[in-house]
Protein backbone atom coordinates (compact mmCIF):
# COMPACT_ATOMS: atom_id res chain seq x y z
CA UNK A 1 0.00 0.00 0.00
CA UNK A 2 1.31 3.32 -0.98
CA UNK A 3 0.93 6.47 1.53
CA UNK A 4 -1.09 9.21 -0.69
CA UNK A 5 2.55 11.28 -0.63
CA UNK A 6 3.88 8.61 -2.01
CA UNK A 7 1.13 8.60 -5.40
CA UNK A 8 1.96 12.53 -5.11
CA UNK A 9 5.12 11.97 -5.84
CA UNK A 10 4.77 9.22 -8.64
CA UNK A 11 2.75 11.85 -10.34
CA UNK A 12 5.08 14.54 -9.96
CA UNK A 13 7.66 12.24 -11.09
CA UNK A 14 5.60 11.31 -13.97
CA UNK A 15 5.26 14.90 -14.72
CA UNK A 16 8.77 16.39 -14.28
CA UNK A 17 10.38 13.04 -16.23
CA UNK A 18 7.63 13.84 -19.59
CA UNK A 19 9.12 17.34 -19.41
CA UNK A 20 12.74 15.56 -19.25
CA UNK A 21 11.50 13.61 -22.37
CA UNK A 22 10.52 17.15 -24.07
CA UNK A 23 6.62 17.15 -23.67
CA UNK A 24 5.51 20.75 -23.16
CA UNK A 25 4.43 21.36 -19.38
CA UNK A 26 3.68 25.00 -18.00
CA UNK A 27 6.86 24.63 -15.68
CA UNK A 28 9.82 24.10 -18.36
CA UNK A 29 12.23 25.05 -15.29
CA UNK A 30 11.50 21.97 -13.38
CA UNK A 31 9.87 24.07 -10.47
CA UNK A 32 7.44 22.27 -8.25
CA UNK A 33 4.89 23.92 -5.68
CA UNK A 34 5.08 24.58 -2.10
CA UNK A 35 1.88 22.83 -1.82
CA UNK A 36 3.75 19.54 -3.33
CA UNK A 37 6.87 20.23 -0.70
CA UNK A 38 4.53 20.76 2.42
CA UNK A 39 2.90 17.28 1.50
CA UNK A 40 6.33 16.15 0.54
CA UNK A 41 7.82 17.02 3.79
CA UNK A 42 4.92 18.03 6.06
CA UNK A 43 7.44 20.77 6.96
CA UNK A 44 11.14 20.10 5.45
CA UNK A 45 13.14 21.67 8.88
CA UNK A 46 11.61 20.04 11.69
CA UNK A 47 14.00 21.74 14.58
CA UNK A 48 16.94 24.60 13.98
CA UNK A 49 19.84 25.14 16.83
CA UNK A 50 21.81 28.35 16.63
CA UNK A 51 24.89 29.05 17.90
CA UNK A 52 25.66 33.28 18.75
CA UNK A 53 29.07 33.87 19.66
CA UNK A 54 31.13 36.61 21.06
CA UNK A 55 32.27 37.74 17.38
CA UNK A 56 28.39 37.46 16.50
CA UNK A 57 27.87 41.04 18.25
CA UNK A 58 30.42 42.18 15.82
CA UNK A 59 29.72 40.61 12.59
CA UNK A 60 25.99 40.16 12.71
CA UNK A 61 26.81 36.64 11.70
CA UNK A 62 25.75 33.53 13.52
CA UNK A 63 26.01 29.65 12.42
CA UNK A 64 23.12 27.31 12.33
CA UNK A 65 21.88 23.79 11.81
CA UNK A 66 19.27 22.21 11.44
CA UNK A 67 17.23 18.75 11.68
CA UNK A 68 15.68 18.05 8.01
CA UNK A 69 13.18 15.35 7.68
CA UNK A 70 11.64 13.22 4.97
CA UNK A 71 8.12 12.35 4.83
CA UNK A 72 8.32 9.75 1.88
CA UNK A 73 7.67 6.55 2.55
CA UNK A 74 9.53 5.09 -0.39
CA UNK A 75 11.85 8.02 -1.52
CA UNK A 76 15.18 9.31 -0.32
CA UNK A 77 15.48 12.95 -1.04
CA UNK A 78 19.15 14.71 -1.64
CA UNK A 79 19.37 18.27 -0.43
CA UNK A 80 21.47 20.85 -2.51
CA UNK A 81 21.34 23.83 -1.43
CA UNK A 82 18.56 25.69 1.23
CA UNK A 83 18.04 29.87 0.82
CA UNK A 84 15.89 31.08 4.11
CA UNK A 85 15.06 33.99 5.76
CA UNK A 86 13.55 33.12 9.01
CA UNK A 87 11.83 35.10 11.45
CA UNK A 88 8.91 35.98 14.11
CA UNK A 89 5.68 37.90 13.27
CA UNK A 90 6.83 38.25 9.59
CA UNK A 91 9.59 39.94 10.40
CA UNK A 92 13.12 38.68 9.29
CA UNK A 93 15.77 38.23 11.98
CA UNK A 94 18.00 35.41 9.81
CA UNK A 95 19.02 35.01 6.34
CA UNK A 96 21.42 32.41 4.65
CA UNK A 97 21.97 30.53 1.41
CA UNK A 98 23.68 27.49 1.57
CA UNK A 99 25.49 24.82 -0.42
CA UNK A 100 25.31 21.45 0.87
CA UNK A 101 28.89 20.05 0.34
CA UNK A 102 28.45 16.79 0.60
CA UNK A 103 24.16 17.41 0.08
CA UNK A 104 22.69 16.05 2.91
CA UNK A 105 20.88 12.75 2.57
CA UNK A 106 17.20 11.92 4.17
CA UNK A 107 16.71 8.36 4.21
CA UNK A 108 12.65 8.07 3.28
CA UNK A 109 10.86 8.54 6.70
CA UNK A 110 13.64 9.76 8.24
CA UNK A 111 16.02 12.74 9.17
CA UNK A 112 19.56 13.95 8.69
CA UNK A 113 21.34 16.87 10.41
CA UNK A 114 22.53 19.44 7.72
CA UNK A 115 25.80 20.07 8.98
CA UNK A 116 26.82 23.13 10.06
CA UNK A 117 26.08 26.76 8.37
CA UNK A 118 28.28 29.56 8.61
CA UNK A 119 27.56 32.67 7.76
CA UNK A 120 24.03 33.41 9.01
CA UNK A 121 22.96 36.66 8.67
CA UNK A 122 21.49 38.60 11.66
CA UNK A 123 19.18 40.66 9.47
CA UNK A 124 18.08 42.86 12.64
CA UNK A 125 21.69 42.60 14.19
CA UNK A 126 22.38 40.07 16.79
CA UNK A 127 22.09 43.06 19.75
CA UNK A 128 18.61 43.72 18.44
CA UNK A 129 17.63 39.60 18.36
CA UNK A 130 18.50 38.90 21.53
CA UNK A 131 14.92 39.27 22.56
CA UNK A 132 13.31 36.20 19.99
CA UNK A 133 15.76 33.94 21.78
CA UNK A 134 13.04 33.15 24.90
CA UNK A 135 10.51 32.27 22.23
CA UNK A 136 12.61 29.36 21.12
CA UNK A 137 10.83 29.30 17.84
CA UNK A 138 11.38 31.04 14.27
CA UNK A 139 9.02 30.97 11.50
CA UNK A 140 10.63 30.51 7.89
CA UNK A 141 9.02 33.87 6.06
CA UNK A 142 10.76 32.36 2.33
CA UNK A 143 12.80 29.25 1.55
CA UNK A 144 13.97 27.87 -2.20
CA UNK A 145 15.24 25.01 -1.90
CA UNK A 146 17.07 22.54 -4.47
CA UNK A 147 16.68 18.97 -3.93
CA UNK A 148 16.89 15.69 -5.53
CA UNK A 149 14.20 13.14 -5.01
CA UNK A 150 14.91 9.81 -5.52
CA UNK A 151 18.67 9.72 -4.64
CA UNK A 152 20.28 6.45 -4.05
CA UNK A 153 22.38 6.76 -1.39
CA UNK A 154 23.25 10.59 -2.59
CA UNK A 155 23.25 10.01 -6.47
CA UNK A 156 21.06 10.52 -9.18
CA UNK A 157 17.50 11.21 -8.52
CA UNK A 158 14.93 13.86 -10.06
CA UNK A 159 15.78 17.64 -9.86
CA UNK A 160 13.41 19.94 -8.03
CA UNK A 161 13.71 23.37 -7.10
CA UNK A 162 10.96 25.20 -5.23
CA UNK A 163 10.17 28.73 -3.87
CA UNK A 164 8.42 30.47 -1.75
CA UNK A 165 8.34 27.58 1.23
CA UNK A 166 7.34 28.95 4.76
CA UNK A 167 6.66 27.09 7.92
CA UNK A 168 5.65 28.52 10.76
CA UNK A 169 6.87 27.60 14.89
CA UNK A 170 9.78 25.82 14.04
CA UNK A 171 11.39 24.53 16.95
CA UNK A 172 14.63 26.49 17.93
CA UNK A 173 17.31 25.93 20.08
CA UNK A 174 20.17 29.02 21.29
CA UNK A 175 23.51 28.39 22.43
CA UNK A 176 25.41 31.96 23.51
CA UNK A 177 28.51 31.07 23.86
CA UNK A 178 29.43 34.81 25.04
CA UNK A 179 28.41 34.30 29.04
CA UNK A 180 31.22 32.62 29.89
CA UNK A 181 33.55 35.14 28.90
C1 LIG B 1 15.58 18.05 16.35
O1 LIG B 1 14.84 16.92 15.91
C2 LIG B 1 15.59 15.71 15.94
C3 LIG B 1 14.74 14.62 15.31
O2 LIG B 1 13.47 14.59 15.88
C4 LIG B 1 15.97 15.40 17.36
O3 LIG B 1 16.73 14.22 17.41
C5 LIG B 1 16.82 16.56 17.90
O4 LIG B 1 17.11 16.34 19.26
C6 LIG B 1 16.07 17.87 17.75
N1 LIG B 1 16.99 18.93 18.08
C7 LIG B 1 16.63 19.96 18.80
C8 LIG B 1 17.68 21.00 19.01
O5 LIG B 1 15.50 20.06 19.30
C1 LIG C 1 13.60 32.83 -3.53
O1 LIG C 1 13.54 32.99 -4.92
C2 LIG C 1 12.79 34.12 -5.29
C3 LIG C 1 12.67 34.09 -6.79
O2 LIG C 1 13.89 33.91 -7.39
C4 LIG C 1 13.46 35.37 -4.78
O3 LIG C 1 12.72 36.51 -5.11
C5 LIG C 1 13.57 35.28 -3.27
O4 LIG C 1 14.29 36.39 -2.76
C6 LIG C 1 14.27 34.00 -2.87
N1 LIG C 1 14.21 33.82 -1.42
C7 LIG C 1 15.28 33.62 -0.66
C8 LIG C 1 15.03 33.46 0.79
O5 LIG C 1 16.42 33.57 -1.12
C1 LIG D 1 4.35 38.82 17.87
O1 LIG D 1 2.99 39.21 17.73
C2 LIG D 1 2.20 38.87 18.85
C3 LIG D 1 0.76 39.19 18.52
O2 LIG D 1 0.68 40.38 17.78
C4 LIG D 1 2.70 39.65 20.07
O3 LIG D 1 1.95 39.30 21.19
C5 LIG D 1 4.17 39.29 20.30
O4 LIG D 1 4.69 40.07 21.35
C6 LIG D 1 5.00 39.52 19.05
N1 LIG D 1 6.32 38.98 19.31
C7 LIG D 1 7.44 39.62 18.92
C8 LIG D 1 8.72 38.96 19.25
O5 LIG D 1 7.41 40.66 18.29
C1 LIG E 1 21.25 35.36 -0.37
O1 LIG E 1 21.13 35.56 -1.78
C2 LIG E 1 20.24 36.62 -2.11
C3 LIG E 1 20.06 36.60 -3.62
O2 LIG E 1 21.28 36.49 -4.25
C4 LIG E 1 20.81 37.92 -1.60
O3 LIG E 1 19.94 38.98 -1.89
C5 LIG E 1 20.98 37.83 -0.10
O4 LIG E 1 21.61 38.98 0.40
C6 LIG E 1 21.82 36.61 0.28
N1 LIG E 1 21.80 36.46 1.72
C7 LIG E 1 22.90 36.33 2.44
C8 LIG E 1 22.72 36.20 3.90
O5 LIG E 1 24.02 36.32 1.95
Amino acid sequence: MFASVDVLVFTVLSLLLSNVAGVPTADPGIVVTDDVINALGGGLIQNFSASIDLESFLTNFITMDFTASNMLLLFEMTLNTVSLLAGVNDTAFMSFNHTFDPPVVIPALGTADSGTIDNVLMVQGTINSLDIIPLAELDILDMNVTIHVASIGGVGGIPITTNGLTETDVPTTYSLQTLSV
